[in-house]
């Protein structure tokens, strides 16, 4: 369980652009669920993830992963047991290494000691039979540089190489919304065939409200650093995500 406890943040204290977006925010995240996070610009979705991963610190406030305190804990400690994705296709892979080489290294991330880029042919070989597994045609690609990759392959690397070595828990920030509708999907079945298969916790926000309805366990709403609304109830999931009065309160248009 991911436990986030009276969390109160606030950037630029003290000047004139003082922004107070938590204010006390609990929430609890079991690692068995799959949340699906809405919510308008600004309204605390990347900055929540940030917390969880480490890349900011609470103001106040703890966070407890299987009860034991992270709050303080450094970010590369945390992606141990947590994955993350981000928008952007290039932010996660290295344009210049080939893709086993890639592979290598997101698996080798939790060795006391990295072998440089010559990667074993022991280790070559189960990483091409885990890609064979998604059917994407990457088994073939294994020598080709990810540099010369379509922005939906360079994803797929992406999601791949966050969930490569065993994780808790994938984090994903709109890692669909820089692709063309046919790659978008594509990443969004192998999001779920990796959750699945490897029986992991996933937090992903996402502004397509079809896959906000489509995917997840579980929906939070966003607004303004509030949780204005946390559903298991799927039925209640879709009534809200037809209702335009409700999507016009969330989103302010
Ligand atoms: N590092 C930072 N320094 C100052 N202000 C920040 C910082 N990060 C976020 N903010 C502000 O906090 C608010 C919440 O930002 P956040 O990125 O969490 O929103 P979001 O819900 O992810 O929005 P979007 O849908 O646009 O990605 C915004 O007003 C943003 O400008
Ligand atoms: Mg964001």
């Amino acid at each position: 369980m991911l436990e986030l406890k009276n969390i109160q943040q606030t950037y630029n204290i003290g000047t004139i652009n003082e922004k107070r977006i938590f204010d006390n925010l609990n929430l609890s995240l079991p690692r068995d669920e799959f949340v699906t996070i809405i919510g308008g610009n600004g309204s605390g979705k990347t900055s929540l993830l940030n917390l969880i991963c480490g890349s900011i610190r609470p103001e106040k406030g703890q966070i407890t992963l299987d009860n034991e305190d992270i709050t303080y804990e450094p970010e590369y400690k945390r992606y141990k047991k947590i994955g993350r994705v981000f928008q952007d296709p290039a932010a996660g892979v290295a344009s210049s290494l080939t893709l086993i080489e890639n592979l290598a290294l997101a698996e080798n991330k939790n060795k006391p000691y990295n072998f440089g880029f010559a990667v074993k042919a022991e280790q070559r070989k189960s990483l091409q039979e885990r890609l064979s597994v998604f059917k994407l045609d990457l088994e073939n690609k294994l020598d080709e540089k990810v540099g010369s990759f379509s922005g939906g392959e360079r994803q797929a690397v992406a999601l791949l190489m966050a969930t490569v070595s065993p994780i808790d828990y994938l984090i994903l920030d709109e890692h669909t919304a820089a692709l063309d509708p046919k790659a978008a999907d594509t990443i969004m079945k192998l999001t779920q065939q990796i959750i699945d298969m490897d029986k992991i916790a996933a937090i992903m926000v996402t502004h397509d409200l079809t896959y906000a309805a489509e995917y997840g366990d579980r929906l939070l709403v966003f607004n303004q650093g509030e949780i204005i609304l946390d559903t298991r109830d799927q039925e209640n999931k879709q009534e809200i995500l037809r209702d335009p009065t409700y999507l016009e309160k969330t989103y302010g248009r």
